[in-house]
């Protein structure tokens, strides 16, 4: 696979050791989802403004792209703003959007020289247009980029998504495109907005608060989850190593028991031989 350059660093042996290793032990989560938090807590324990830690959460992004392209995550996507955060002061909020602005206009030309396809999710008409523009620029950019799908969550919240897709589904109904006894899981996962990726395997949340807030309601209903204390500007890839470490411990039942699992694995290694 072609080489990966987000950071500007370049990787060490050491690293390149740990995700082959990662890659050999078990399976790597095919979508991550991260909810970004302790942004805040992190500037204010070093007595700075909360918007400090915000700009330092940016190389931590970095970071987190470019060691999952590399270890062969198809889907990241990351929470970086949610429909309640609209309730923050507004000088937050503002300093905010200015940084969302700056860092996608630095970054996406990156991000489509390594092969990577920026996505967005939310009530994106609520951003100020020119964060929309970039937004859009980025996404029209990279739209045929195979690497891995970036996709940001900004305004947005599970309910919002469910609801959205409650509303064109009952639409379809009235209009007879649709039966109301033919909706069924497939049906509400083509109507949400992260219809084109698969369920999150793994989500990762910093900060250290053991809850979902919001994020992807629907969608994590057999998803493992990381919850660390490491506060999201100190998040490094070693971190990210740990999560999938400990994903890969999991014993993801969906429902059934160990020995039908065993028995499911009996079979597929009989078909594939
Ligand atoms: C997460 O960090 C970033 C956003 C929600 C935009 P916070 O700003 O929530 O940081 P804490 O949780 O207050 O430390
Ligand atoms: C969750 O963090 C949202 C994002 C990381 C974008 P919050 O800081 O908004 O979550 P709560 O309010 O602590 O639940
Ligand atoms: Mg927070």
């Amino acid at each position: 696979m072609e080489k990966i350059a987000i950071t500007n660093k370049k990787q060490t042996k050491e690293d390149v050791l740990r995700q082959s290793l990662l890659k050999e032990r078990g399976q790597i989560p095919e979508h991550v989802a991260i909810i970004m938090d302790g942004n805040g807590r992190w500037a204010k324990e070093r007595g700075r403004m909360r918007i400090q830690g915000h700009k330092a959460g940016v190389d931590s992004v970095r970071d987190a792209i470019e060691a999952c392209a590399q270890l062969g995550v198809g889907h990241l996507t990351l929470y970086a703003f949610s429909t309640e955060n609209w309730r923050r002061p507004k000088a937050e909020i503002s300093a905010l959007m200015k940084l969302l602005i700056q860092t996608l206009r630095k970054e996406t030309l990156n991000l489509n020289k390594n092969d990577l396809k920026l996505n967005a999710i939310g009530e994106l008409e609520r951003l100020p247009s020119v964060c929309l523009n970039e937004l859009r620029e980025g996404i029209e950019m990279t739209k045929d980029n195979q690497r891995m799908v970036i996709t940001l969550a900004l305004s947005y919240s599970g309910r919002w998504d469910i609801t959205n897709a409650i509303k064109s589904i009952s639409e379809k109904v009235k209009n007879g495109e649709l039966q109301s006894e033919d909706i069924n899981d497939e049906v509400i996962h083509a109507h949400l907005a992260t219809s084109e990726m698969p369920d999150p395997d793994l989500l990762i949340r910093t900060g250290g608060d053991f809850r979902i807030s919001n994020f992807l309601l629907w969608q994590s209903a057999y998803t493992e989850f990381f919850i660390t204390d490491t506060y999201w500007p100190d998040f490094r890839r070693t971190n990210i190593y740990e999560a999938i470490e400990a994903y890969q411990t999991r014993e993801r039942r969906f429902g059934m028991i160990s020995e039908q699992l065993y028995e499911k694995e009996k079979e597929k290694a009989a078909a594939s031989v």
